[in-house]
């Protein structure tokens, strides 16, 4: 028999549910529009870091390069199965409404990145704001979640020490290095902060997802321990920290963001798909798709046949 939703959220807790549960429609559309949206930012984030695997100006840097977008890609994987799990979607469905534009992702992912001296942006402080989720999405409610992000934080561990490399060698570089950087992260910053999403009192989603367990942790909580520990960070490797948004300093190590700073009408244009580099990101992983397509309809021919088509004999 399927759960009512208050025996979910007397029960709701870490890992508290699994595809043996019959869960109420309501939890299994909530976890399945998390997940969908953590898989596809997963791809698409993957999609702006690929070029540095010929761009990077070394070989070791391009080989992180090569497998960090393959980790992502398999993030992805690994989380449309979790949310395949609930049967609501499945993975072919998610994947083509992320080609069709119908499918939600990060905001960050929907900014352009050309120049090598942006990529720390997105490895060293999305990759870190990231990991200050992730980690609470270990004490998911459904279980699949939660156990992916066992293998997920370990590898985000190892992009945030990539990014945060690339950081240090860059801000230890030329003065116009330096500049550049400095450059890239005024630009990046604020978007950085509405990584997050909106203040919990605009969150829409955050009530129910919290009170049935699948969430942890309120987006201003995130934010702010993302801001306690990546503005020393930042300033320890010699950036300085934009005017605007203003931060404030509460004295003990603490800070926030003045949130009404941030522009929210930007935000969620983004968040809708409807920015300018939206359609660009968008129109990047359709044309990718459809260049495997010929691999798709192989392999369900095959499927659907039940075996492998039997090799001809040689003449
Ligand atoms: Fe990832
Ligand atoms: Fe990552």
């Amino acid at each position: 028999m399927t759960m009512d939703i208050e025996t979910v959220k007397e029960r709701a807790g870490s890992r508290e549910f699994n595809p043996t549960d019959d869960m109420p429609e309501e939890y299994r559309k909530a976890a399945t529009r998390m997940l969908e949206f953590h898989a596809n930012s997963e791809i698409m984030g993957a999609y702006l870091e690929r070029p540095f695997i010929r761009k990077a100006p070394s070989i070791e840097r391009k080989l992180a390069f090569s497998a960090k977008v393959q980790d992502e890609i398999g993030h992805g994987q690994m989380l449309y199965r979790a949310a395949e799990s609930l049967g609501i979607k499945t993975r072919e469905e998610m994947l083509d409404d992320l080609a069709n534009g119908d499918g939600k992702f990060l905001n960050c992912f929907h900014y352009p990145m050309e120049s090598y001296v942006e990529t720390p942006m997105i490895a060293f402080f999305v990759d870190g704001a990231a990991m200050r989720r992730q980690a609470t999405l270990k004490k998911s409610s459904w279980e699949p979640y939660a156990h992916a992000m066992d293998k997920i934080c370990f590898e985000e561990g190892m992009h945030v020490k990539h990014g945060e490399s690339i950081l240090r060698e860059l801000m230890n570089g030329s003065k116009r290095e330096q500049e550049m950087v400095q450059e890239a992260f005024e630009e990046w910053w604020p978007r950085i902060l509405q990584f997050f999403g909106p203040s919990d009192d605009a969150s829409t989603h955050h009530d129910f997802a919290a009170d049935v367990g699948l969430k942890t942790a309120t987006n201003d909580e995130l934010r702010n321990s993302f801001l306690n520990r990546y503005m020393e960070k930042a300033k320890n490797y010699g950036l300085e920290i934009p005017d605007e948004p203003r931060i404030r300093d509460n004295g003990d190590g603490t800070y926030e963001v003045v949130e009404d700073d941030l522009d929210w009408d930007e935000f969620f244009t983004v968040s809708k798909n409807e920015y300018e580099g939206s359609i660009q990101q968008i129109n990047g992983r359709r044309e990718a798709q459809e260049a495997v397509q010929w691999v798709r309809n192989m392999m369900d021919g095959q499927t659907t046949a039940g075996n492998s088509p039997k090799p001809q004999a040689a003449d």
